[in-house]
């Protein structure tokens, strides 16, 4: 999508206007994109894109949408008329990078003497008892 394109068709705001806003506000919730001239709070059908974006940008991916704006309003009108967003994957909604990982493994961390201890095999386990 070209900057001027708009994501949010029910308020208008353009793709440029929430690249700006990740950007400088580093939203840590992709719902707070909302306070980005109200983007996604109209019918709802720009969320998942919003929410594709917010991904991008936390991912240090290009923050963009892989669908024209032809496509995407046409999309939309579909979805208005169905009420609903469609069961396949959208157009433009291509994964974004997955995130690294924010803290290493618990295992990591521990030192061998604070390692879970083996769990119990046979030669742990108690005779039966006689009677
Ligand atoms: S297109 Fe964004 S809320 Fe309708």
């Amino acid at each position: 999508m070209h900057p001027d394109d708009h994501v949010c068709l029910c308020f208008h705001v353009p793709l440029g206007k929430i690249r700006a806003f990740v950007a400088r506000e580093n939203p840590p919730v992709a719902s707070l994109i909302s306070e980005c001239l109200g983007a996604g709070t109209g019918c709802g059908w720009c969320v998942p894109f919003l929410k594709h974006l917010h991904r991008c940008h936390a991912t240090g991916a290009a923050v963009d949408l892989a669908i024209s704006p032809e496509a995407y309003a046409r999309d939309r009108l579909t979805y208005q008329r169905a009420g609903r967003h469609p069961a396949q994957p959208t157009a433009g909604l291509d994964p974004a990078p997955p995130a690294p990982p924010t803290t290493p493994p618990a295992t990591a961390t521990l030192s061998p003497e604070r390692q879970p201890p083996p769990p119990p095999g046979p030669a742990d386990e108690l005779p039966p008892q006689s009677l």
